[in-house]
């Protein structure tokens, strides 16, 4: 290239890979190109003649292909197969030979006889004379492997953050949802309990809400009849009409007719003017009978032409009226003892009874206390502008031991004393209606005195079992739970003692 020396003055080597400090460079003064200038450079480079010939290479080039430019000088660069020459690269530098133009590959990628991918920017430039006649190529490679694996590490990340990121998203959303869901089971409309009872009655209430059909509410007394009727009409599609209460136990027989159907002026002393009754006030929403058990027998038959025809009259009056309403009755006897004793007529049972939801006791589901207890406590708080913040473990081991036979009313009732009463920020004084859970001498019964009377064979077994019950409790309390102990203190035999705990919903848990 000695006598190219005008046209090779005018090369720049381009500035690739960021080389920010690649000077022009020149021939020599005896018209060799200067290596020790290109020998600076970290980019490989190689100078051809037009034939593809190496004329020089620099150290770079020399390094990365294992072999010294003298080794090389004048050796055809494709022949050489210093590596792989890719045929991207061999079309690249036919093509400088053809059109006289510069090309330039983006991240060539190159396997290595090791079997080691390696990537290069790789340029070919054309140099020409002052004619603009071609006189070799110039090839300048860098190698960005370390980049292209650090983009390609970097877009992996990004892919493996971009997938966490939606399973958390997709977790979050599931936990979102139990969340809800728990939420949910943890009461429903006012109705507090997450045990699995109430779930059931949850999910009993959810379905029936969606018909029209009667539904008979069984259960002890304050153990929620009223709340799930609520919750029943409230969650249906009457829930933009009236929810009439009637209790039949609390009004005399004619009295109750007439507030049931209603009545026409002068019908009975007393009826100065037409009245509608509480199943005319339920048009269009629901009625709750409850304490259906005390109805007399002529009420129950007229009840049960309601039901049946869903046609009502007026006492004093024999004008059909009609009427579209949901019945939910309510009872805490024993329907099918009444049906027995013949004071409730079966045909009204059946009529009631299309969908039944028994409420348990509380003592069925101890595990809701500490929720219900929590529950009031805020309730009364409110109430009495009071800031109590929870209930010691001993007071709630006593609430949890006894046996409540007045259910959540008499919880509540409870907790209201003692929100009342408590001068700390915890609740640590607890007084039961029948409190006999501070006895002394545990492992001896105590003398039949104590609570209501006794008038009826039913009413001894009830204090009996009501007795029988402490016992346990006590004696569970003494011996923290360990049948082991109790059997020896009692001289109960183990399967004896695992049946009262069963009867009497003792789990060892409480006693620990
Ligand atoms: N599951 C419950 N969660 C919260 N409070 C309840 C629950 N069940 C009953 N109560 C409360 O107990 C009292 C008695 O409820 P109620 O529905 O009148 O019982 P029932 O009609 O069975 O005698 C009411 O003050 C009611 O708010
Ligand atoms: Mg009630």
């Amino acid at each position: 290239m000695k006598e190219k020396k005008d046209s090779v003055q005018k090369l720049f080597v381009p500035d690739i890979g960021g080389n920010a400090d690649i000077q022009p460079y020149f021939l020599a003064s005896d018209g060799e190109i200067d290596k020790s200038i290109i020998d600076n450079l970290d980019s490989d480079v190689i100078i051809l003649d037009k034939d593809l010939n190496i004329v020089l290479m620099n150290k770079s080039a020399e390094r990365t292909f294992g072999v010294s430019f003298h080794e090389v000088k004048g050796t055809n660069y494709l022949a050489l197969r210093l590596r792989s020459i890719e045929q991207e690269l061999a079309r690249n530098l036919n093509n400088v030979l053809k059109t006289k133009k510069a090309f330039t590959i983006k991240e060539l990628q190159i396997i290595s006889p090791d079997k080691v991918t390696h990537f290069f920017d790789q340029s070919c430039i054309p140099i020409l004379d002052g004619g603009g006649v071609l006189q070799g190529v110039l090839s300048i490679s860098k190698d960005v492997t370390k980049r292209v694996y650090k983009e390609i590490q970097y877009q992996e990340s990004q892919k493996m953050l971009k997938a966490l990121f939606q399973e958390l998203e997709v977790k979050n959303t599931t936990i979102r949802s139990l969340q809800t869901s728990l939420r949910e089971r943890y009461s429903f409309h006012s109705l507090i309990g997450k045990s699995y009872l109430m779930q059931n009655i949850y999910d009993l209430i959810e379905k029936v809400s969606q018909t029209d059909s009667t539904v008979l509410i069984t259960g002890e007394t304050g153990t929620g009849k009223e709340l799930v009727a609520r919750a029943i009409h409230y969650n249906s599609h009457r829930k933009d009409y009236n929810l009439v209460a009637v209790n039949c136990a609390a009004l005399p027989e004619t009295l109750l007719e007439s507030e049931l159907f209603g009545h026409v002026k002068g019908s009975f002393t007393g009826a100065i003017r037409d009245k509608k009754g509480k199943f005319e006030l339920a048009d269009k929403g629901t009625i709750f009978l409850d304490e259906i058990g005390e109805l007399s027998i002529p009420t129950q038959v007229k009840l049960l032409r309601v039901l049946q025809e869903r046609y009502i009259e007026r006492v004093g009056d024999e004008k059909t009226i009609k009427v579209d309403i949901r019945i939910i009755a309510a009872t805490n006897q024993d329907i099918l003892e009444l049906i027995e004793k013949g004071t409730f007529r079966k045909d009204l049972f059946y009529r009631l009874n299309i969908i039944s939801i028994r409420l348990p006791s509380l003592k069925e589901r101890t595990d809701d206390i500490p929720l219900l207890v929590n529950h009031f406590i805020e309730k009364f708080n409110i109430r009495f502008k009071k800031n109590i913040n929870g209930i010691s473990p001993n007071a709630l081991r006593k609430l949890l031991a006894y046996s409540w036979p007045g259910n959540i009313r008499e919880l509540e009732g409870v907790i209201e004393k003692a929100v009342l009463l408590e001068e700390s920020e915890t609740i640590e004084n607890i007084e039961l209606p029948t409190d006999h859970s501070a006895t002394t001498n545990l492992c001896l019964p105590k003398p039949l005195n104590a609570g209501p009377d006794i008038s009826s064979y039913e009413d001894l077994q009830k204090r009996l079992d009501m007795l029988e019950r402490e016992y346990f409790v006590s004696v569970f309390q003494k011996h923290h739970g360990r049948i082991g102990s109790i059997a020896a203190c009692t001289g109960l035999n183990r399967r004896t003692i695992l049946n009262k705990m069963k009867k009497f919903s003792l789990k060892k848990s409480l006693f620990k």
